[in-house]
């Protein structure tokens, strides 16, 4: 028998609900060691509440995580609301003895990502951070080829996630349109996580950052008939430095929120002297591999449906979205039970913090116009 594992959720808004569908076919996965069931969410909002009704192992459903965090029945809590209340609903999780899996940015500035950093090592408790795309096969197969060093010497590397809904200037604002709520850096708190774990995971950590930040739609319709300030940045590059080999290596971070006929389009690309991995979500089932020889070659290969945790899905079925989120989820419960073994992990404490790091030298960066030593 699986042990099982009952999850709690705070914030049942877009993410929210996505764990809960997680959750729900967790029947999937073979052989994995735990089972999970959600068995409580809190949400402020009435409506989003109701949602979770349709939710049979649900027996809690509060406006007041308090609630939620006092009851016996969550061993583990997912937090998912706007980024300026992070470091407070962090801390509250950790003090009632519960494992976290926080969203991202971890805490809205770097000053709140190093206060739960150092919670949570006092605490002893098992935390980790959201970032799912790593967990594709496409990914993880990239990351692979990086780490076994086949690439020759590394010319440059991007890694990027694109939006472009905010190209609408009809939009609504809401929340992560505000630095109040979303922190001043703004688009690097929504996508940066992303774009860091799996750069980071390989050991390419910026040593200096030019960065180039650009706020396009400043007013928004409020969605109440009037209009509402949006003061974050909506785009930035990053242009880092990394040492890859004993060499430095420009590496590319790019987060866009505008970005022409991207939807939601993560993507890696390293490129070397005898080899050379590219993949994207926009063509979530193909790797770009390439390999010079007599000729240069760049090889396509059709993937199958193979993440890190074995599932029924037939293997040459496509993958998407919610199962790299559940595969996230799978290598949190894994790790939390000591079972990851060898398999990619979540982005760790201080794998956060160190994103915070390189977005705050990018803010510096930006004002100054100069690059920014990390
Ligand atoms: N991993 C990903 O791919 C991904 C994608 C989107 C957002 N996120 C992150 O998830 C978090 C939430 O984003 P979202 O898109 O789900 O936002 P959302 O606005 O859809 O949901 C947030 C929810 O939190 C609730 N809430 C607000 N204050 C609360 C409180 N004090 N107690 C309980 N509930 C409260 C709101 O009512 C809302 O339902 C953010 O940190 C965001 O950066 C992650």
């Amino acid at each position: 028998m699986a042990d099982k594992v009952r999850i709690g959720i705070i914030g049942g808004g877009l993410m929210g609900r996505e764990v809960a569908s997680a959750l729900s076919r967790w029947l999937v996965l073979e052989n994995f060691p735990v089972s999970a069931e959600l068995t409580a969410v809190c949400d402020v909002a009435e409506s989003q509440r109701e949602w979770f009704r349709r939710v049979s192992t649900v027996k809690l459903l509060t406006a007041d995580h308090a609630q939620l965090l006092a009851s016996p029945e969550v061993d583990v809590v997912y937090v998912a609301v706007p980024h300026h209340l992070h470091e407070n609903i962090y801390r509250d999780v950790l003090q009632a003895g519960k494992d976290l899996l926080a969203e991202k940015p971890f805490g809205i500035d770097l000053k709140a990502s190093r206060a739960v950093a150092d919670m949570v090592k006092s605490s002893g408790r098992f935390v980790r951070c959201s970032s799912e795309f790593p967990f594709l096969p496409g990914a993880q197969r990239a990351y692979h080829l990086a780490r076994q060093g086949n690439l020759g010497r590394i010319l440059e590397v991007r890694s990027g996630f694109h939006h472009s809904s905010d190209l609408d200037p009809s939009k609504p604002a809401n929340w992560k349109r505000q630095v109040k709520t979303c922190g001043e850096i703004g688009v690097m708190g929504d996508l940066g996580m992303h774009v860091v774990h799996m750069p980071f995971r390989l050991g390419w950590y910026p040593k200096r950052v030019y960065a180039q930040l650009q706020k396009i739609h400043t007013e928004r319709p409020d969605g109440k008939g009037g209009h509402a300030v949006c003061d974050t940045w909506d785009n930035a590059m990053l242009h880092t430095e990394v040492e890859i080999a004993g060499q430095e290596v420009p590496l590319r971070f790019e987060m866009k929120r505008l970005a022409p006929g991207e939807t939601n389009t993560w993507f890696l690309e390293i490129l070397g002297t005898d080899g050379g991995v590219k993949f994207s979500t926009k063509e979530p089932k193909t790797l770009w591999t390439f390999q010079r020889g007599t000729e240069q070659l760049w090889q396509r290969t059709d993937l199958g449906f193979h993440g890190p945790f074995p599932t029924i899905t037939g293997g040459i079925f496509e993958p998407g979205f919610p199962d790299c989120f559940m595969q996230m989820w799978a290598a949190y419960l894994a790790e939390r039970a000591g079972k990851l073994g060898d398999r990619f992990g979540c982005v760790t404490p201080e794998e956060a913090v160190r994103s915070h790091q390189l977005f705050e030298a990018a803010l510096q960066s930006h004002k100054t116009k100069t690059s920014f030593a990390l």
